[in-house]
């Protein structure tokens, strides 16, 4: 790669919001604090392994090889015991994006097929239902910001969501869907990068490259103790997801 088409990539980057790339040798030590490698200058570019981001005629298939059978960019490769790529409808106009696979998805490979899943799958079809749109789980899109399972069920740290983000994106930028869905915070931040809380975020209308975004509460907080009330709120949020795609 020339300097000038490595200063144009990582140009690429920055405007879209990536700030940091890390060395790969520097995300696979297993040390908790991953050092962020010093962006080089264009004489040293063999130092960082750039990911291809959005390339021209990008399909989910190429970004499912492009992830491979045993990617090792980041920690999470260690636990993980399958890579959970997506469910649900390629063409979808409504794509829904969590935060991490699970106990029950890492088993499985297919996001949101556990506890907080089936709940989703209620909320999504019981809302249409109730709205007399006629959707199934199996007519959206759902995928996560990290592929693989963060231990223990923790949140998925900034680096992890850099690295795995860049699949995020191509895979939105390959479905341009008409409206996004973020379930929970670490899903709003990582399209929005946004520092306010999923209560301040939830039930209004943002963008993710121009592509409307609605922000609602992850199924998982819904379901801990008695969460009536932001049930209920969530459910405001799909209605006016769902009218927004289908009237
Ligand atoms: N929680 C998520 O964010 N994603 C899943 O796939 C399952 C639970």
């Amino acid at each position: 790669m020339s300097n000038d088409d490595l200063r144009r990539q990582l140009e690429f980057y920055r405007d879209i919001g990536i700030q940091t790339l890390w060395r790969r040798d520097a995300v696979l030590r297993a040390a908790a604090v991953v050092e962020p490698a010093v962006i080089p200058e264009p004489e040293s570019p063999s130092l960082i392994e750039l990911p291809p981001l959005a390339p021209v005629g990008d399909t989910l298939l190429k970004i499912r090889q492009d992830i491979g059978d045993n990617c090792r960019r980041c920690r999470l490769c260690e636990q993980r015991t399958k890579i959970v790529f997506s469910d649900g409808d390629e063409k979808a106009p409504i794509v829904f994006v969590g935060e991490g696979p699970g106990a029950d998805e890492d088993a499985q490979g297919i996001p949101f097929v556990g506890r907080a899943g089936q709940l989703l799958t209620q909320m999504i079809e019981g809302t249409a239902s109730k709205e007399g749109i006629p959707l199934k789980r199996q007519d959206v899109y759902i995928c996560n910001v990290v592929k693989c399972r963060p231990p223990d069920n923790r949140a998925p740290l900034p680096d992890e969501m850099e690295v795995c983000g860049q699949f995020l994106f191509r895979q939105l930028m390959v479905i341009r869907p008409k409206a996004i869905c973020a379930l929970g915070g670490t899903a709003a931040k990582a399209l929005l990068n946004s520092k306010e809380g999923v209560t301040k975020m939830r039930g209004k209308w943002h963008k993710w490259h121009d592509i409307p975004v609605m922000v609602t509460y992850h199924p998982s907080f819904l379901l801990r103790g008695y969460n009536q009330a932001g049930k209920r709120e969530a459910w405001e949020d799909l209605k006016k997801l769902l009218h927004f795609v289908y009237d």
